[in-house]
């Protein structure tokens, strides 16, 4: 009787154990959620026309007041987009000059990145 007990005992916290261990979905939640995982961003698609509102006037093929370059290609923005992010994020010294860009912005051009810079 006894020994029944404990391999009943065993067989129990067996079946507990290795039923916890195969649920670490909380305990690695992805480390960047995409709100919809199906759905790339893509210069064409949606980052053209934030730069186009709010980069372009400055960020010209020719470049006007004062700014260092253009950003009217893809080739431009997709080469710059390390530059890109850590500027349009920098309160104390953002692009555009006038003010950091709602966050929406921000984030799909985050997005894009880790999308793998997708012209289409
Ligand atoms: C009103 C004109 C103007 C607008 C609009 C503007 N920029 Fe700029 N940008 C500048 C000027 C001038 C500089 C150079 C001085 C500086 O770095 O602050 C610059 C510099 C930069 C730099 C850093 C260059 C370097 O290598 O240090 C980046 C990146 C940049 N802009 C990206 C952008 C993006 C992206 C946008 C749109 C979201 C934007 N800019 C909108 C004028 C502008």
């Amino acid at each position: 009787m006894y020994l029944k007990r404990i391999i009943y005992t065993l067989t129990f916290s067996l079946l507990l154990f290795s039923c916890s261990s195969n649920n670490n979905d909380a305990l690695n939640p992805d480390p960047d959620p995409d709100p919809d995982p199906n759905t790339k961003i893509t210069y064409e698609g949606n980052v053209k026309n934030i730069i186009n509102s709010n980069c372009v006037q400055c960020h010209a093929s020719t470049p006007v007041n004062g700014a260092p370059f253009s950003l009217t290609t893809f080739t431009e923005v997709k080469n710059r987009v390390d530059g890109i992010l850590s500027r349009i994020n920098n309160a104390s010294s953002p692009m555009p000059p006038s003010g950091l860009m709602p966050s929406n912005n921000r984030t799909l051009i985050q997005q894009w990145k880790d999308d793998g810079l997708l012209e289409n």
